[in-house]
């Protein structure tokens, strides 16, 4: 097999190019300092490499569109999903946010951002749709009133509940669970288990966790077995194993959660970094 000399041959036997994969998530670009430090990222240093974005750009589609224009300009791929901030609809011209997601995706298709799977010689990246269904438990009084998303979004009639939504999304991931490859990566908005949030988090914070996402996004995973699953939405990062699936979370975050974000991109994937692209541990054998 002919290949150029940065070329990497994977254990499948397909080349593939040196490529290193970052990800950060809720970048809330309605705060200056956010949008300041897209513009701050280098125009040079990531163009052969991917971006995975989970979430919660800002709820105004037109800085939507310059912040992915901006991430595109740098990158050599960006893939998305939308987070709940993307979904918001009062003040907007959106009466539903099914409908705003639709503008949302085709958003992406116009600017270049891949919302599909993205496949690169040994490494596919999933990107997962979902929403919460109180699979982590019930909202109490407190949430049911300051919960954002509660007003802030607007659904059909027939979604007359959050397990009705959350079941919409997951259902578009149906096509995605049977991606095979030497390296799967995956990646949601949303929280797929509530066990990768860490123990210290005082109780009064945990009010929140009802909100944070669904079980059953998990059992999607469980299916696909991706070597590594990024999420965002809780805004406290994490990196943890938990039945040999690596659940990483990198988000900016807003400007006063300094303290728990670590405001940089990550890497969580570099095929000239892993030995394992090489030497074939720790692979899945290809389909
Ligand atoms: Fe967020
Ligand atoms: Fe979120």
């Amino acid at each position: 097999m002919m290949s150029a000399a940065n070329d990497i041959l994977c254990y499948s036997g397909i080349v593939t190019s040196p490529m290193k994969v970052f990800a950060v998530s809720d970048l809330h670009v309605d705060y200056r300092e956010n949008l300041d430090w897209i513009d701050s990222l280098s125009r040079d240093r990531y163009r052969e490499d991917v971006l995975l974005l989970a979430g919660d750009v800002t709820d105004d589609l037109r800085l939507l569109g310059s912040t992915l224009r901006a991430l595109k300009s740098r990158f050599a791929e960006v893939l998305f999903v939308p987070g709940n901030h993307e979904l918001w609809v009062d003040g907007g011209e959106f009466s539903c946010s099914l409908e705003k997601f639709d503008a949302v995706m085709s958003l992406c298709s116009h600017e270049g951002i891949r919302t599909g799977v993205y496949t690169k010689g040994c490494v596919s990246i999933v990107p997962l749709l979902g929403w919460y269904d109180f699979s982590f438990g019930q909202p109490d009084a407190f949430l049911q009133r300051a919960w954002r998303d509660f007003r802030a979004c607007r659904w059909p009639a027939e979604f007359d509940s959050q397990a009705k939504i959350c079941d919409f999304f997951l259902r578009q991931n149906d096509r995605y669970l049977s991606t095979d490859n030497v390296h799967v990566i995956s990646f949601s908005h949303f929280l797929p288990r509530l066990d990768v949030m860490p123990a210290a988090i005082p109780e009064h914070r945990r009010k929140v966790y009802p909100v944070l996402g669904s079980a059953r996004l998990d059992h999607q995973i469980r299916k696909l077995q991706p070597a590594i699953h990024v999420y965002g939405h809780s805004h406290v990062n994490q990196a943890i194993e938990i039945d040999g699936i690596r659940y990483m979370n990198n988000a900016f975050a807003t400007p006063k959660e300094a303290r728990i974000a670590r405001k940089e991109l990550v890497c969580i994937f570099d095929t000239e970094a892993v030995p394992s692209v090489l030497a074939g541990e720790n692979r899945r054998e290809p389909a």
